[in-house]
C-alpha cells in the first residue's frame, strides 16, 4: 500500500505546503520514503525524494518550499524493491520529460525493466513505480498522445496499481489512472485533485468524483475527463458532495480501523496471491526449506499461530515436517542444536518484535538459514534474513491483528501448494472471491453469536489438527479486545483437565476442518453431555449440526482454505462483542502494535 496525490491549480504558487499536507495525510498507507515533484509554467520540473518518514524528509529537503502550477506527493510502502533514493517516488521518465508516482503492486516489474532497459531507456532503480513512467514514455517516444501513451501502459502493466502522471509539455494537465487500487478526485475552486484515498483531498474540496477500475482521469484547473481505459470512450460523472467527516474517511467509512482491515481481507489476499506468484523471491525461500534437514516456524502471538497452521499444510500437503514454536522458547529448546543445514521461518507483522529478534540472533551464529516473513519493509527482521517474503497488506493500523494474519496463513499455504506432493492444487483465482463470502456471510451469525458470549467472564475456543492456530487465534482475539477470558486449545486434550470448568449453559466453541468434523462430534458430546452450550464453526456438516447449539457456517472449500476462511467469524465475534463492551477494538488496553521489548 502506497499514497499518492496530484494537483493541478489555475496559476503558480507555493504548492510544497498542500502537497506536504496530503503527504501527511497519507502517511498510513506507507514511511518508507517521501517525494514530492512540482511543475512550474515553463515545464521545469522540481523533483526532491528521499528515504524516512515525511517530516524527516521535508526538514532536509524543504518540500513545504516547492512552487509550481502542478504537483505530485508519493508515499512509499515498499514491497520489493529496497527502501532507497532511487526507489523512492515519483520518477522521471529517461529525459526528464514525464514525471510519475504509483500505488499498487506491478507483477510483470521484473521483466518490463528489461524490456525498458533493452530498449535504451534510463531505468534508475528497481521500483514498480518507475516502470509505470517508463511503460507510459515506451508509446510517448512512439508519438501517441499522453491519453493514448497511458491507455498503451495500461495494457503492458499486469497487477492492481494506481498512479498519477504528468507531462513537462502539457501545460495546466495532469493524468491518473485507476487499475485495481484506490483512487478519487476531487473539485475546487481553481484547481483539480486526485488522490488514493479521501484524507488527502477533504481539507482541500469536498467535491468528489469516485472513478473505477479500468477507467482513466484527465486533470484540468477546472474540470476533470474520465475516460474508460479500454476503448478510451468518455464517461459522464459529475462530482457529489462528500457529506461524512474526515475520521469516516480515514476509516474508509468504517467505525473502526479493525473492521477496515477485517473487509481488506480479499483485496490484500488478492494482491499477495499475485505477488507470490510473479516473485523471483519464491524459489529461493521455497529450495532453502525443502533442503533443509529440520524446518521451524516461529513467531509469538497471532503471527505464532499462523506458524502452527503453517505446519499443519507443510506436513499435510508437501510431506515437510515442520515445527511451530513460539519465539522465546527457541532458544532453550532449539537454538543450540541448530547447524547450518537447518532452515528457521521467522514470521512477524512488524518485523520488529524484540522476542523474535532475540531468536534469530541466537540463530544467526549457527549458520542456520534465516528466513522471514513480514509486513514492514525495512524491518529488523527484513534486514536480518538471507531470504525474506512480504506480506503485502500496507499498514495495519489498528492492535488486533487481523488482514496480517489472513495473509501469513495464506502465504504458507501458497508455499506448501507450491511443494505439493499429494492432493489437487488450489485454485488461488477462487481464493479471494471466498474471503469476501465468508466475510459477508458469517457477519451475522457472529453478531448473534457475541450476543450470546458477551453475558460469559470466561469460555473455550477448541480446534483440532490445521484448526488449533485457528481456535488459539479466535481466542487470543477476544481476550485482546474484550476483556473476557478465552482459552484456545486442542480439543482432544480438553478431556485431560480444563472439561471440569464446563457447567451448565457453559460456552464452548469449536472450529473444525471438513474431514475432522466427525472426531469433532466425540469432542463436542463430551461437552454437551456436562451441559456445556456447543457452537460450531465449520463448513455444513449433517452430523455436527445435530450435536451443538450454534452453528456458524463457512464455506466448503476443501481441508486447507477452508480452515484458513474459519478465521473470518472468530475476528468479527470479536469486534461485535467488544464493541458492545464499549471497548474500542482499535487500541485495547495495556497493548502495543509492536512489542520492542523483551
Ligand atoms: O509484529 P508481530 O507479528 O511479531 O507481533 C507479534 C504479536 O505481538 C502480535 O501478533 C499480537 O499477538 C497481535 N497484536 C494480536 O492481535
Amino acid at each position: 500500500m502506497c499514497g499518492i496525490f496530484g494537483i493541478v491549480m489555475a496559476t503558480e504558487q507555493q504548492l510544497g505546503g498542500v502537497l506536504l499536507d496530503a503527504g501527511r495525510r497519507l502517511a498510513y498507507r506507507g514511511y518508507d520514503s517521501v517525494g514530492a515533484a512540482t511543475i512550474d509554467r515553463t515545464g521545469r520540473i522540481d523533483l526532491r525524494k528521499d528515504v524516512g518518514k515525511i517530516d524527516a524528509v521535508n526538514a532536509q529537503l524543504h518540500l513545504d518550499e516547492m512552487t509550481g502550477e502542478r504537483g505530485i506527493v508519493q508515499l512509499r510502502w515498499a514491497t520489493f524493491g529496497a527502501p532507497s533514493y532511487d526507489n523512492a517516488q515519483p520518477h522521471f521518465d529517461s529525459d526528464g520529460d514525464l514525471v510519475g508516482a504509483h500505488n499498487g503492486n506491478i507483477v510483470n516489474n521484473v521483466e518490463l525493466r528489461a524490456e525498458f532497459i533493452a530498449q535504451g531507456m534510463t531505468v534508475r532503480g528497481t521500483n514498480d513505480g518507475e516502470s509505470c513512467v517508463h511503460a507510459v514514455e515506451r508509446y510517448v517516444d512512439q508519438g501517441l498522445a499522453m491519453t493514448e501513451a497511458i491507455r498503451g501502459a495500461a495494457h503492458d502493466l499486469n497487477g492492481d496499481y494506481a498512479f498519477v502522471i504528468a507531462a513537462a509539455g502539457e501545460r495546466g494537465v495532469m493524468h491518473a489512472i485507476k487499475m485495481g487500487s484506490g483512487l478519487v478526485v476531487g473539485i475546487g475552486d481553481g484547481f483539480t485533485c486526485v488522490s488514493s484515498d479521501l484524507p488527502s483531498i477533504l481539507p482541500l474540496t469536498d467535491r468528489i468524483i469516485r472513478i473505477y477500475d479500468g477507467e482513466m482521469v484527465t486533470l484540468y484547473p477546472d474540470r476533470v475527463e474520465i475516460r474508460r481505459v479500454a476503448d478510451g470512450t468518455a464517461v459522464a460523472r459529475n462530482a457529489e458532495p462528500f457529506t461524512e467527516g474526515m475520521d469516516a474517511a480515514e476509516k474508509g467509512g468504517y467505525p473502526h480501523f479493525m473492521l477496515k482491515e477485517i473487509h481488506e481481507q480479499p483485496k490484500v489476499a488478492t494482491d499477495l496471491i499475485h505477488l507470490l506468484s510473479a516473485s523471483p523471491h519464491v524459489d529461493p525461500f521455497l529450495d532453502a526449506i525443502e533442503s533443509a534437514r529440520h524446518v521451524y516456524f516461529v513467531g509469538c502471538g497471532t503471527s505464532y499461530h499462523a506458524c502452527l497452521i503453517g505446519a499443519g499444510y507443510f506436513n499435510r500437503i508437501a510431506g515437510i515436517p515442520a515445527v511451530a514454536m513460539l519465539a522465546p522458547q527457541f532458544n532453550e529448546t532449539i537454538a543450540r542444536t541448530l547447524t547450518p543445514d537447518d532452515a528457521i521461518v521467522f514470521v512477524s507483522q512488524s518485523g520488529e518484535t524484540k522476542d523474535v529478534l532475540n531468536a534469530v540472533n541466537a540463530s544467526r551464529p549457527t549458520g542456520a538459514r534465516i528466513l522471514g516473513v513480514l509486513n514492514v519493509i525495512g524491518s529488523a527482521l527484513m534486514h536480518a534474513s538471507d531470504h525474506y517474503l512480504p506480506l503485502t497488506c500496507g499498514y495495519e493500523i489498528s492492535v488486533p491483528a487481523t488482514k496480517t494474519f489472513l495473509n501469513q496463513v495464506l502465504l504458507f499455504l501458497y508455499l506448501a501448494d507450491r511443494l505439493r506432493r499429494t492432493g489437487d492444487a488450489i485454485d488461488w483465482n477462487h481464493v479471494p472471491g471466498l474471503i469476501a463470502e465468508t466475510i459477508a456471510a458469517t457477519d451475522g451469525p457472529a453478531r448473534a453469536v457475541a450476543a450470546l458470549l458477551n453475558p460469559h467472564p470466561e469460555m473455550y475456543y477448541l480446534g483440532y489438527g490445521l484448526t488449533l492456530g485457528v481456535a488459539m487465534e479466535g481466542a487470543l482475539k477476544l481476550k485482546e479486545i474484550t476483556y473476557a477470558h478465552c482459552e484456545g486449545m486442542l480439543s482432544s486434550e480438553f478431556k485431560h483437565g480444563p472439561l471440569s470448568a464446563v457447567h451448565d449453559g457453559y460456552p464452548v466453541l469449536f472450529v473444525t476442518a471438513p474431514e475432522d468434523a466427525t472426531m469433532m462430534v466425540n469432542h463436542v458430546n463430551e461437552v454437551t453431555c456436562r451441559g456445556g452450550r456447543a457452537i460450531a464453526v465449520a463448513a455444513e456438516d449433517a452430523l455436527l449440526r445435530k450435536n451443538v447449539s450454534d452453528y456458524i457456517i463457512v464455506p466448503n472449500a476443501g481441508q486447507d482454505v477452508t480452515v484458513l476462511l474459519a478465521v473470518l467469524p472468530l475476528q468479527l465475534i470479536s469486534y461485535h462483542m467488544s464493541v458492545t463492551r464499549g471497548i474500542d477494538p482499535d487500541f485495547p488496553r495495556n497493548l502495543s502494535k509492536t512489542l520492542t521489548v523483551d
